[in-house]
C-alpha cells in the first residue's frame, strides 16, 4: 500500500516572477483552486491520507492553506459562501499534513532526501504540483493508475509522456525495454539532454512512486546536471541494480511551471470544470 505522498515545494518558481516573489508558485490558482490542492486531491483519490511537504523560505502560505482558518470560517458561517471552503475543509478533516524545510536549494533529489523524516521506511508517492494532471473521463487519476501498478510490480515507477524531440532539454528522458502497452523497464535515463543526446522522446513528468532504498542512494548521489542532486541519477542507479518502471499514463498533463502551460490549464478547467459545474 502507498500511504504517503511527498510534495517537494521548495523551488523558487523563477519562471513566474514577479508573481512568485512573495507567494509560492504552488498557491497560484487554476481558476479558483491552488495548484497544490489539485495535487493533494489527486493523491487522496489514489487512497493516500498522509501528505508531507518539503518547503522553503517564503512558503508559509502552503501550510496556512492546509490549516483551518477560524476567523474566516466564523465570518462566513451560515452564509452561502461557506460552500466555497467545502473542498479544502473536507481535505483538512480527512487527511494528515506535515512539513519540513529544505534549507538550501540543492535540487529535486535533495528535496526528496530532505523529506525522508516525513516518510520513514515505506514506498511513497511524489507529486510535483506544478505538473497539473487531469484524468480521462470517468477514469482513474494518474497517481491512482501508478499505485495500481506499484501493487503489481513493487518497484519504483516514474510517469512519462511523449514530448516533441526539441523539448527534451526540459526533462529527464528515459530509454527502456517495452514490457506491455505503455509500460517500460528503464535501461537508461538522462537529465535534460539536448535533442541529439536524448535516448528517446519519453520524458519524465512530476509523478513518481519510489521505494525507500532511494534515500540511501540519494545520500551518496553526487551533484549532477546544473550542480543539483538529481532524482534521475539516483533512479538510474536503482534501475541498474534492480528495476524501475516508466509508465505512459492515461490522461493529460499541463506544465504549470511555465506560463503557456498554466494558461492552457486555466482555460481547460474554466471550460471543462468550472462552467459545467455552474450550469
Ligand atoms: P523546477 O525545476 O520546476 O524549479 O523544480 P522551480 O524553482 O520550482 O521553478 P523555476 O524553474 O525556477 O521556475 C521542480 C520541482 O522540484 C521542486 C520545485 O519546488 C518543483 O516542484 N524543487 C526543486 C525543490 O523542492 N527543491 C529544489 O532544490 C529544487
Amino acid at each position: 500500500m502507498i500511504k504517503k505522498c511527498l510534495f517537494p515545494v521548495a523551488g523558487y518558481g523563477t519562471r513566474f516572477l514577479p508573481a512568485t516573489k512573495a507567494m509560492p508558485k504552488e498557491i497560484l490558482p487554476i481558476v479558483n483552486k491552488p495548484l497544490v490542492q489539485y495535487g493533494v486531491e489527486e493523491a487522496s483519490e489514489a487512497g493516500i491520507q498522509d501528505f508531507g511537504f518539503v518547503t522553503g523560505r517564503g512558503k508559509r502560505a502552503i501550510e496556512d492553506h492546509f490549516d483551518i482558518s477560524y476567523e474566516l470560517e466564523h465570518q462566513i458561517a451560515g452564509t452561502g459562501k461557506e460552500e466555497h471552503l467545502k473542498s479544502i475543509r473536507t481535505l483538512i478533516n480527512n487527511h494528515h499534513f506535515s512539513f519540513t524545510r529544505q534549507n538550501e536549494m540543492k535540487g529535486l533529489g535533495h528535496a526528496i532526501l530532505t523529506g525522508r523524516t516525513l516518510i520513514g521506511d515505506n514506498a511513497f508517492a511524489v507529486i510535483l504540483a506544478d505538473d497539473f494532471c487531469v484524468a480521462e473521463k470517468n477514469q482513474d487519476g494518474v497517481l491512482a493508475q501508478m499505485v495500481k501498478l506499484y501493487n503489481q510490480f513493487r518497484c519504483s515507477i516514474v510517469a512519462i509522456e511523449e514530448v516533441p524531440i526539441d523539448e527534451t532539454h526540459k526533462y529527464g528522458v528515459i530509454a527502456g525495454e517495452p514490457m506491455k502497452d505503455g509500460l517500460y523497464r528503464i535501461t537508461d535515463m538522462v537529465e535534460k539532454p539536448p535533442k541529439d543526446k536524448a535516448p528517446s522522446n519519453l520524458a519524465i513528468i512530476g509523478r513518481y512512486i519510489l521505494t525507500p532504498d532511494i534515500f540511501d542512494i540519494l545520500e551518496r548521489t553526487a551533484p549532477g546536471k546544473g550542480g543539483e542532486i538529481q532524482i534521475t541519477d539516483a533512479l538510474l542507479e536503482q534501475a541498474k541494480s534492480g528495476c524501475v518502471l516508466a509508465y505512459q499514463f492515461k490522461g493529460r498533463r499541463f506544465d504549470c511551471g511555465s506560463i503557456d502551460g498554466f494558461v492552457e490549464a486555466t482555460n481547460y478547467v474554466y471550460e471543462n470544470v468550472y462552467r459545467k459545474n455552474k450550469k
